[in-house]
């Protein structure tokens, strides 16, 4: 097989392509020929090492990928050889065969393709969360959607269009025509407009129900300020802390200070009729039981047409340097791919 792995911290270029024997599928596991494998935000501060939850380097990295089960292992129903999956992967998803147990396989409908498939748990299975279970967001409520131009911001999109919500959504300015093309109601160019008066400008003052961010720092500190009575803000990552391609200390530290450690404090969350929570996808291992209902639900909107993954670009294995170059030259609307 050929992995991509993360040789050392630093910047895309550490990223090296390497072979290695096929793995056999476990007790419990199918393996895929992967087709397409997901590149996510997390696999970023992962390289440049912000992300604590990534093993010891040199690691592959990777929580997803999409193709066809090619071998399957003892315990396994047998019906799943030869099937067109999509699976969640715990790192090791940087690569062109992957073993997974079935608890972490979906079935790929007809009609889906590997690229389509690939970019759907992340960035849908965050956006539900957020959206569905733990923002409980509601028909005419308006949601401020950050970094809208992502993976996650054109998956809550479509979701929260679906459910008949208004979408306010932050971008770079060169990505908001397509953006208001894909269903955003009002956008933000928030690197040279404050995100927080314009927000109040297109909500008469109100505020908004329900914010998703993940850009952390001062950013959490004005969307609490921003929330109507009975909002609710949703923080799932610290993308301010990547000021460039390498760590830079000051940049997190930066972030942290920023951060409103006291302002969420039980009285000030009574008194203010507001709800704050976090979501980590990636601490959810014990609870897959809970995310398949997610994505069983999502496969539905899938075949509806409301889950419509967006892809901005795939990148061959040779190329990922660049593919992660592309993603921090903020250049992707869409989700962004490996394929082997
Ligand atoms: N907690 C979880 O379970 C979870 C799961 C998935 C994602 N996330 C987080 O959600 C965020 C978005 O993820 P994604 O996969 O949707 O992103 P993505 O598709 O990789 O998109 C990256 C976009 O983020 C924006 N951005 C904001 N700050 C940036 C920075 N400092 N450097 C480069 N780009 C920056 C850029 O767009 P603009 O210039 O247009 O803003 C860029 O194009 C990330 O922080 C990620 O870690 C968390």
């Amino acid at each position: 097989m050929r992995q991509i792995w993360i040789t050392r911290a630093g910047p895309p270029e550490v990223l090296a392509v390497k072979e290695a024997p096929d793995p056999q599928p476990k007790v419990g596991q199918v393996r895929i020929r992967v087709e397409a494998s997901g590149i996510n935000f997390a696999d970023i501060l992962g390289r440049m090492g912000l992300y604590p939850d990534l093993p010891p380097f040199p690691v592959v990295p990777g929580y997803e990928v999409a193709g066809r089960v090619d071998a399957v292992g003892e315990g396994v129903d047998p019906v799943w050889a030869g099937r067109d999956v999509f699976a969640m992967t715990r790192f090791g998803g940087y690569s062109d065969v992957v073993c997974v147990r079935t608890e972490q396989l979906y079935a790929r409908p007809a009609g889906m393709s590997a690229l389509e498939a690939a970019a759907i748990p992340v960035n849908y299975f965050t956006a539900w969360q957020l959206l569905v279970v733990m923002g409980s967001l509601k028909r005419s409520e308006t949601v401020l959607v950050h970094s809208a131009g992502g993976g996650v911001g054109i998956a809550a999109t479509q979701i929260a269009k679906h459910i008949g919500a208004r979408v306010i959504g932050t971008a770079s300015a060169s990505k908001h025509a397509e953006l208001r093309a894909l269903g955003v109601d009002h956008l933000i160019d928030y690197r040279t407009e404050d995100f927080e008066a314009r927000t109040r400008e297109f909500t008469n003052g109100r505020g908004v129900e329900l914010i998703l961010d993940a850009v952390g720092g001062d950013s959490v500190k004005k969307g609490y300020r921003l929330l109507a009575p009975t909002g609710r803000l949703g923080m799932f990552g610290i993308s301010a802390a990547v000021t460039s391609k390498t760590r830079n200390p000051l940049s997190m530290l930066s972030v942290l200070a920023k951060t409103p450690w006291l302002q969420f404090n039980p009285i000030a969350l009574i008194n203010a009729n507001k709800g704050v929570f976090g979501v980590n996808l990636g601490h959810l291992w014990r609870e897959l039981d809970r995310v398949r209902e997610w994505g069983d639900r999502l496969l539905e909107l899938w075949a509806q047409g409301v889950v419509k993954p967006k892809i901005a670009r795939s990148f061959k294995f040779d190329e990922a340097a660049q593919a992660h170059h592309f993603i921090q030259d903020r250049g992707n609307i869409g989700k962004v791919l490996l394929v082997p």
